[in-house]
């Protein structure tokens, strides 16, 4: 007997029909996403990947099978012109008047619905996120996502990268957060850690001679999540031998304009800005600062300390931020919310000055004489109704950092930032070193093989925090949206970095000792980037919320929604990889 193959045919996409196609004999296949039911006729949106497109169904005069929503049809008509366009829709000037109407798949009622606006909330879109998919408003973001991709492959080709896989199945990675772990069921008690980035191995391909390598690249990291942030994320990853900092920000701004270009059409204009590190906290109170709007901070130490109030003049450090047009909002509970973002940088609460009526007013007014309100006038170009914003203590990061926040809080609350703007900036000249926040130690920025400014070498011992590196970060409208270094090739600075760290020869034999052993053999002086392929989708596609760009993204709580997973497993897989699970007691 002959087997006859199911076929699915259709001559177009619902969303691709226009005015220019009226007369067309054409077939469509898609989703039901609304039916209106006016008796002798049937409305039906009919939804695919590329949009929707009206159907209308004269009852009487051909067979209409059961329709409800989400079932599958496959539609043969006519286009014709409709009377009343529907200016939402790209096919709003025309509908396909049904011939036939074949029920490819019937469905199940949708827990959530999956009309391009919805208010359902991100938990159950995210259970049925196959669902929520579905949206035209989600794959437009993916299409972009995708775009992004090949715009990548097809620029680092011209330039001569060639793409080369790294093992997910890894060593410890030097990224900084804690590593997903893997047990290894031949060598009980041993693990793999899942990558934090291909950071190791990209740097032994250049000592392999590679020159130029890419990789689109997943890596994991087990940090606390935020709306930028998952655990499970993508890099677009470069490395490459013989270049400078100078020559590898320019390869990576020529990548970053094609992927606008491609992605979204948009014309980035090169040069980047490059910004000191420096400047950026200084003046913007970040290290990725959104330079879309002004709203700086001022340096007001020497002139708050002409003042009668105590704190001005026992602290090391006074900060200040002048806020436009914000003198009537600025209530005391306006205040006291602004306030909630003092404790995250060390301090109780903020100082407030409101200019009203050519008068300066608000608590530490009392402590301003009538020259020094002059100053500050004069100083801040005060007009009616602005309002300045103060901060003070003896840890300038905290300063800089907290009033930094405020800043970008009142931006976004006071609309000061224009949609669909792009701002993008190189930071460069990061310090090499900080202190942990957790044990208070002296650790790397980035990681131990960044290399240190030339000429800052001889202060590595003697005023370390003092120390700036060839690492930068690409910013685009406030977000990290990449970043890198040159690595050190040089021996010697590499062993007085560890030595900085306090790190033994055991620590490093054990943390990366293959790695340090790969850099004796003749390594190129070389350096590269990696960029946030999903921050850069969230980016282009106009949302801020990572999950929007990731098909099946972990929640907050680092679940993935729709299997659940984590999941506990069975004792007995457990038992072959010599794991016993130690419960924790929640009674302490
Ligand atoms: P870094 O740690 O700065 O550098 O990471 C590079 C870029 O990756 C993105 N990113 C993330 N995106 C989503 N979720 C996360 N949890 C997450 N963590 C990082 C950011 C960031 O700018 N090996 C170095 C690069 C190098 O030096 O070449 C690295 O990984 O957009």
């Amino acid at each position: 007997m002959e087997r006859v193959e199911e076929r699915f045919d259709r001559t177009d996409y619902c969303g691709s029909l226009r005015l220019s196609d009226v007369g067309r004999k054409v077939t469509v296949l898609g989703w039901v996403s609304k039916k209106r039911n006016l008796g002798s006729l049937l409305f039906i949106d009919l939804r695919d990947r590329g949009g929707y497109v009206q159907i209308c169904v004269k009852t009487d005069s051909i067979d209409v099978p059961e329709i409800r929503n989400e079932y599958i049809l496959q539609v043969e008509g006519v286009v014709a012109k409709k009377d009343v366009p529907n200016k939402n829709l790209a096919t709003g000037e025309i509908e396909i008047i049904a011939n036939t109407i074949k029920v490819i798949n019937s469905a199940t009622q949708p827990p959530i619905s999956t009309q391009e606006i919805t208010d359902a909330n991100e938990d159950i879109r995210l259970k049925y996120r196959y669902l929520d998919l579905r949206r035209n408003c989600m794959q437009k973001r993916f299409k972009i996502r995708a775009n992004i991709v090949k715009a990548v492959h097809s620029y680092l080709d011209r330039h001569d990268f060639i793409e080369i896989e790294t093992p997910i199945l890894a060593p410890s990675t030097p990224e900084g957060a804690r590593d997903y772990l893997v047990p290894s069921r031949v060598h009980k008690g041993s693990f793999y850690a899942l990558p934090q980035s291909p950071q190791l191995f990209k740097q032994m391909l250049m000592v392999a001679g590679f020159e130029r390598y890419y990789q689109v690249a997943r890596c994991f990291r087990d940090e606390d999540l935020r709306a930028d942030r998952q655990p499970d994320f993508t890099q677009i990853d470069v490395e490459t031998s013989f270049l400078n900092q100078d020559q590898i920000l320019e390869l990576g701004e020529g990548l970053i304009s094609e992927i606008f270009k491609e992605s979204i059409g948009y014309e980035v204009k090169l040069p980047l800005r490059r910004m000191e590190y420096l400047e950026a906290v200084n003046k913007y109170g970040s290290d990725k600062p959104d330079t879309r709007f002004d709203m700086c901070l001022h340096d007001v130490k020497e002139l708050m300390s002409k003042s009668e109030f105590q704190l001005y003049k026992d602290n090391k450090y006074v900060k200040a931020i002048k806020v436009e047009n914000f003198a009537t909002l600025l209530t005391r509970k306006k205040q006291d919310s602004i306030n909630l973002i003092a404790p995250k940088f060390n301090m109780k609460q903020f100082a407030y000055l409101k200019y009203v009526n050519g008068v300066l007013e608000g608590s530490i007014a009392k402590f301003l004489s009538d020259e020094l309100i002059n100053e500050l006038i004069k100083m801040f170009d005060l007009k009616d109704n602005d309002a300045l914003i103060f901060a003070t203590g003896n840890i300038l990061r905290d300063i800089n950092f907290g009033l930094g926040a405020v800043r970008s809080q009142l931006a976004k609350e006071l609309g000061l930032i224009k949609p669909n703007t792009y701002d993008l900036l190189w930071v460069v000249h990061f310090p090499l070193f900080e202190k942990s926040e957790e044990t208070g130690e002296i650790t790397p920025c980035h990681h131990p093989f960044t290399r240190p400014c030339d000429e800052d070498i001889d202060k590595l011992f003697t005023e370390p925090y003092n120390v700036y590196s060839y690492a930068y970060d690409i910013v685009i409208n406030g977000y990290e949206a990449g970043g890198g270094s040159l690595r050190i090739y040089d021996q010697k600075v590499q062993e007085m970095i560890f030595k900085v760290l306090g790190f033994t020869e055991e620590d490093i034999q054990k943390k990366f000792g293959f790695f340090v052993e790969s850099l004796k053999y003749g390594t190129p002086p070389h350096g590269g980037f990696a960029l946030g392929l999903d921050r850069l989708a969230m980016i282009l596609s106009g949302t801020d919320n990572i999950r929007d760009v990731i098909a099946f993204p972990k929640n907050l709580a680092a679940v993935d929604p729709v299997s659940n997973a984590p999941y506990e497993v069975d004792k007995e897989q457990l038992d072959k990889l010599g794991i016993e699970v130690v419960k924790e007691n929640k009674n302490g």
